[in-house]
């Protein structure tokens, strides 16, 4: 028997292991093994009924996600004809799951004829997340066993459900409390079942779950208009509804060959290579190649925030929803009322929408205290310093934070453009100071760019990083640049589009181009959303110091100069209604903006949605691409997760460096440089990105 799949007999039951760490994955070897494993048992008359079980952490994490698109050695077999084989079988199935069942894995069991579960387990269909669907008859299976509703929501939203709930809709049959072991309970009850002659149940053969949907096509339309903005974009979502409805409306072979052909079809696809993409980047992002995994990292029991602003608040309020106490620190009481005021609403919004109780809240307000003196900040093991974007402001803080903190505390800055460096030099301790960069409004968005300075040791940057996932955030370790690596990509792709407003395009058309794309926004709705004025502050700031021969378009200074701040002074970009969060297209602006082409001289043209999109994604790549080349962030996979977490990007484009990699880089670069001629400096084609297209290469290759 392969090494990957035990079968050992228990006195008449044969007990089959999954022996495929750290998951368990159905490789191509393990797929044999099982199938070995269970046609031995099968015919083995001494066998009168069987168990499968995973060793290790879990039962099973499903298909293996790398030996996708890849062609299986012969005579592999295909898990849904495998599971099959399974269900028909006339001897009991037994499955003893723990730990997590989830894809395939979800599917093994749900051909067995009874699932047995630990305390603890969890169980789901997370393959929409991968661009694809159950394709091992999940789809078929799930709603007889639990009805179309619940198949709906678990199928499309791709989540585990604890084995609490697993058991009320059906998905198991018992969770065996106690110190029983799982095995053990699975190996009684197969016997049992085999000495009882108990007829088996198999989930094909159910009916009266999926008849109450028979007929009632209005269901499936519904859930379609439900979930329509969560799946915009994406194309599996719809393909899981389609073979949910496949289920209701054909035999059980007819659902599994649509199933199957609907499998084919995403698989191949470009969204399913994106997000098999993301789903390792997400994974590869926490491996730092000179911070090994074993770095000794400080405890964070305790944390404290500098400035109870919007970014202070949302940031304290991570903290404090994951259990650790955190100390605000603001300038008076009125600045301490006011930011506790905001964060209280936040929390009692999430109430009011029932995804929060009562007493969560009360327990997460009651971690989250206030102070107006530093020297209360000195137990705090980490302090996160949020107050405005100015270097001498920060220095002075991070000097008095030095004096007042313990020796081992980290303190850490959420600039989002300053020298990191330079904030370190205002202390004793560079080696303990680091940038963490949250995203707008920190306590929801989920990325954190954890900023390395020159003298960051490796326990600072390996206990930020774990912080990062103790908070429920991503870390992306990026080195110090001006905007780091997201915001300094978002200047390269903002720049454009003023250029194209000048030249022709109007704020509502690339608003509608990168809104169709996949962007949550436009940049200028989203412009909009975030307020104009901090912007344009800097912006006279650096005018000084600003490079004269280098094009600068003046639109959204004139804008600010208007008083136009976006949103919350009713009009930016674009117009409000009062109370009412839609852009409307304003008249205003393009006459404005008409004024400035004619002003400097530039003739308006039509503006193709190509162009737009060309002139203001191929740049940000680019941007990206230099980014790579000065060792700013680890990996192209690690500039996709900052974009699709901090930004929005569409996760079915995989972000931007893979979706570079699939329009390919020779492409990207031919029409860089052809646009680098027409427009000049800020379109010069990267070194990096010259040098992949000539040798045919992506930036999956690196
Ligand atoms: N295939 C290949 N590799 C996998 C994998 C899978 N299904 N699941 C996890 N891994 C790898 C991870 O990439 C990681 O590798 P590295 O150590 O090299 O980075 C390693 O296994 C451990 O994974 P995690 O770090 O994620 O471990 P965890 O304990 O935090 O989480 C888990 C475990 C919940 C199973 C999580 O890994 C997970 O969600 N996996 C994916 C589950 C999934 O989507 N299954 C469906 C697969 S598609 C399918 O089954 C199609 C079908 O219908 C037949």
């Amino acid at each position: 028997m392969s090494d990957l799949v035990t079968i050992s007999n228990r006195d008449g039951v044969a007990v089959i292991t999954l022996q495929n760490p750290p998951v368990n994955g159905l490789g191509f070897a393990v797929r044999s093994g099982l199938q070995a494993a269970f046609d031995s048992a099968a015919t083995d008359d001494a066998v009168r009924a069987l168990v499968i079980t995973g060793s290790g952490r879990m039962f099973c994490g499903g298909a293996d996600i790398r030996e996708f698109g890849q062609t299986p050695p012969a005579g592999t077999p295909h898990l849904p004809s495998l599971f099959d084989a399974i269900e028909a079988l006339d001897k009991p199935v037994v499955a003893a799951i723990h730990g997590v069942a989830l894809g395939g894995g979800c599917e093994l069991a749900l051909g067995c004829h009874v699932r047995l579960a630990a305390p603890g387990t969890r169980v789901g269909l997370p393959e929409v997340t991968l661009g694809i669907l159950p394709g091992a008859g999940g789809t078929q299976r799930m709603p007889r066993l639990i009805g179309v509703p619940a198949a709906l929501d678990l199928i499309v939203s791709g989540k585990m459900v604890p084995a609490s709930k697993a058991l009320t809709l059906g998905i198991i049959d018992e969770v065996v409390e106690g110190d029983v072991d799982v095995v053990e309970a699975a190996v009684a009850l197969a016997r049992q079942m085999a000495d009882e002659n108990r007829p088996v149940r198999r989930a094909s053969a159910l009916d009266d779950k999926i008849a109450e949907a028979r007929g009632k096509p209005e269901i499936f339309e519904q859930f379609k208009k439900k979930m329509a903005r969560r799946a915009r974009g994406f194309e599996a979502p719809y393909a899981c509804v389609a073979c949910i409805e496949a289920a209701v409306t054909q035999p059980f072979a007819e659902g599994l060959a649509t199933e199957r052909a609907t499998f084919q079809r995403l698989v191949a696809s470009d969204q399913s290579k994106a997000q098999r993409h993301a789903f390792f980047a997400e994974r590869q992002v926490a491996k730092i190649p000179d911070v090994p995994k074993d770095t000794p990292t400080l405890p964070i029991d305790t944390a404290a925030v500098i400035g109870c602003g919007t970014m202070g608040g949302g940031i304290a309020m991570n903290f404090a929803n994951a259990g650790i106490p955190v100390t605000v620190f603001e300038v008076s009481q009125e600045a301490i009322n006011k930011g506790l005021g905001i964060i209280t609403k936040n929390y009692a919004a999430t109430v009011s929408k029932g995804r929060l109780s009562q007493e969560a809240m009360d327990t997460r307000l009651g971690l989250i205290s206030t102070t107006v003196n530093y020297e209360d900040l000195g137990n705090a093991d980490v302090v996160i310093e949020a107050v405005f974007e100015e270097m001498g402001l920060k220095k002075k803080i991070f000097g008095t934070l030095d004096t007042v903190c313990k020796p081992d505390a980290i303190l850490a800055s959420n600039t989002s453009t300053l020298d990191v460096d330079e904030i370190a030099s205002a202390t004793s301790r560079p080696e303990k100071v680091i940038g963490t960069h949250f995203f707008s409004p920190a306590n929801v968005m989920k990325l954190m760019e954890n900023v390395r300075g020159a003298q960051s040791s490796p326990q600072t940057i390996a206990t930020i990083m774990k912080l990062s996932k103790t908070i429920g955030k991503i870390g992306v370790l990026v080195g110090v640049c001006d905007g780091f690596v997201g915001n300094r990509m978002l200047y390269a792709y903002r720049r454009q589009a003023d250029f194209l407003l000048e030249e022709g395009a109007l704020p509502q058309q690339i608003d509608k181009v990168l809104y169709d794309f996949g962007m949550p926004m436009g940049p200028y709705a989203m412009g909009d959303l975030a307020g104009l004025d901090v912007g344009w502050l800097i912006r006279k700031e650096q005018a000084a110091t600003r490079p004269k021969h280098l094009r600068y378009s003046t639109v959204a200074d004139r804008i600010c100069e208007l008083g136009r701040f976006g949103q919350k002074t009713g009009a930016g970009w674009h117009r409000y209604e009062a109370g009412n969060r839609t852009p409307i297209p304003d008249p205003e602006i393009e006459q404005l903006i008409v004024s400035i082409s004619e002003a400097q001289g530039i003739p308006r043209r039509e503006v193709t949605d190509q162009e737009i999109l060309e002139r203001c994604m191929y740049p940000l790549v680019n941007e990206g691409a230099k980014i790579l080349e000065e060792g700013l962030a680890m990996r192209p996979s690690d500039i996709d997760i900052v974009w699709i977490y901090g930004y929005g990007f569409p996760r079915y484009r995989g972000g931007p460096m893979f979706w570079a990699d699939l329009i390919g880089v020779k492409q990207i670069y031919d029409v860089m440089s052809r646009l680098h001629d027409e427009h000049g400096d800020w379109l010069e084609p990267a070194p990096l990105l010259r040098r992949l297209a000539e040798q045919g290469k992506g930036f999956g290759d690196l």
